[in-house]
């Protein structure tokens, strides 16, 4: 009986594929970093075409290097970077444009003037997002208004849409399949989260005919099989989830108060609200945690842009460090008496703060700060808006937010340094599982749950395993004055937008 998975893995810096045995640990890994495409100030693009070959690229040598035959394959788990925006010709399957990246801030005027003409509240209500140009919505419209002839088609039925989850499954199947999930379909700002369905409103709201949109399924659900020529073999398709909601799933955050944090270049941080969506009345967002047989979990969620991307900036743009590690060492090795704040706000700040037009700044610098003060001020701005996030869930879920204990994952969690901070400037305890590949365990999972392989939701969840849990350390009075003194740098930083 087929009793392995593949998962892929496509995100914002790069692709992998990675094969999971039966007890779900993962075996073979193959990865390809992304070309990035920046055409001006504030556009962040992909080639399709790139992303399509480092899949197909990273399944095969991941099959390979797993040393299984295909007919051992149970199935294969989709999930993907979300909201970044492919159109593409039905017939030809040709992208009519680059992705329009979830970084790229080229639609933010639109949205500005959508919010000035009073319309957030009513898109808020019914999708659980802000007006933001993070989102997918504009994204389709630019593309549509921009691309020469993009109308026309579209108006005429021969576009499709798709988040890179729904791109990928129309190539993988030959483009017989144009679906997605629910949880990318609540990161577009077209998606009613309440009842589950596209808005027509919301599609006149944004000038999106509904032909360019797919069908929207389970998170565990049968999205076809792989066309034969790809990789030999037909393959079943039997999961998709957004990278962030596949990895609360990894994270076996199943229960309501239940919630993860994932450290990459920015930080995503969700909390189980259950079945029913808690709206935030702080800025934050609320989306589809996972739907399965047709039921859809909610959960609150906060964006941060920067976090592993501060000690990147530490590395590659200060030149302090060498490598990330260091700045754990220096971190320790601080005056503990200069209070040193950076603001990382290299690309705008996100949750809860949505200030596009921030820019990063230091503050409290005297004649005794060096590189090491420096390295522990980028440190500790990954547990301060952190801290944010949780401050405005609780005050959005008063019920479920007090006894958090917070799962992380992502390639900054290996800094005990900044773990231990996190958990003092959170007070509450940090808890780092032994599979740090959340993401594609989630994804693999989910396809595993649809293949009749996998344990349910609560003998999944039983298989979490601890590596460590940070208790917090720090002193009432301690974690005070550093909250003041961050919630000053930021107030400074913010500007009118903000
Ligand atoms: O919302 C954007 C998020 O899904 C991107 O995640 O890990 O690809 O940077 P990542």
């Amino acid at each position: 009986m087929p009793s392995y998975l593949v998962a892929i893995d496509q995100g914002t810096t790069s692709t992998r594929a990675i094969v999971f045995d039966q007890s779900l640990a993962p075996i073979a890994t193959s990865q390809i970093e992304l070309r990035q495409i920046f055409p001006k100030s504030g556009w962040v693009e992909h080639d399709p075409e790139d992303i399509w070959y480092a899949v197909r690229e990273t399944v095969r040598s991941a099959i390979h290097k797993a040393n299984i035959s295909p007919r051992h394959i149970a199935g294969i788990g989709i999930t993907n970077q979300r909201e970044t925006t492919v159109i593409w010709e039905r017939d030809t399957g040709r992208p009519i444009h680059n992705a329009i990246v979830w970084q790229d801030r080229r639609t933010a005027d639109i949205c500005a003037n959508m919010r000035r003409s009073g319309h957030e509240p009513a898109i808020s209500a019914k999708t659980g997002l802000l007006l933001d140009s993070y989102f997918s919505g504009t994204k389709i419209r630019w593309l549509l208004d921009n691309v020469p002839g993009a109308r026309a088609a579209a108006d005429a039925g021969k576009l499709a849409f798709g988040t890179i989850d729904t791109f990928l499954l129309w190539r993988l199947t030959g483009g017989k399949v144009h679906a997605t999930d629910a949880t990318n379909a609540s990161r577009t700002l077209l998606y009613d989260i309440h009842k589950g369905t596209w808005d027509p409103d919301l599609l006149r709201l944004f000038q999106v005919p509904a032909s360019l949109l797919p069908e929207v399924k389970d998170s565990a659900a049968d999205f076809g099989e792989t066309d034969r020529d790809l990789f030999n073999h037909r393959f079943r398709i039997l999961g998709i989830a957004g990278d962030q909601q596949a990895a609360t799933v990894g994270q076996g955050c199943f229960r309501p108060g239940m919630m993860k944090s994932t450290y990459g270049t920015g930080c995503f941080a969700l909390l189980n609200t259950g079945d029913k969506p808690v709206m935030s009345t702080n800025r934050l967002l609320t989306t589809v945690a996972y739907q399965l047989k047709g039921k859809r979990t909610y959960a609150i969620e906060g964006a941060i842009f920067v976090a592993g991307a501060a000690v990147q900036w530490l590395r590659d743009g200060l030149k302090s460090i060498k490598q990330a590690p260091e700045s754990d060492l220096q971190a320790a090795k601080a005056d503990p008496q200069d209070r040193v704040y950076l603001v990382p706000a290299f690309v705008g700040l996100g949750a809860p703060w949505w200030d596009p037009d921030a820019r990063g700044a230091l503050y409290g610098l005297s004649r005794k700060t060096g590189p090491n003060e420096i390295a522990r001020a980028a440190l500790e701005s990954v547990g301060y808006q952190t801290r944010d996030l949780l401050d405005a869930m609780r005050a959005d879920w008063p019920d479920g937010g007090t006894n958090m204990v917070l799962r992380v994952d992502g390639g900054l969690t290996v800094s005990d340094w900044t773990m231990q901070f996190l958990s003092d400037i959170l007070a509450a305890p940090v808890d780092r599982p032994v599979i740090m590949e959340t993401t594609a365990l989630g994804a693999a999972y989910l396809a595993g749950l649809k293949a009749g392989i996998c344990p349910d939701l609560d003998g999944f969840a039983a298989s979490w395993r601890l590596d460590r849990r940070f208790q917090p350390l720090m002193d009432v009075t301690e974690r005070r004055a550093k909250l003041a003194g961050w919630q000053d740098a930021v107030q400074r930083t913010l500007t009118s937008q903000g």
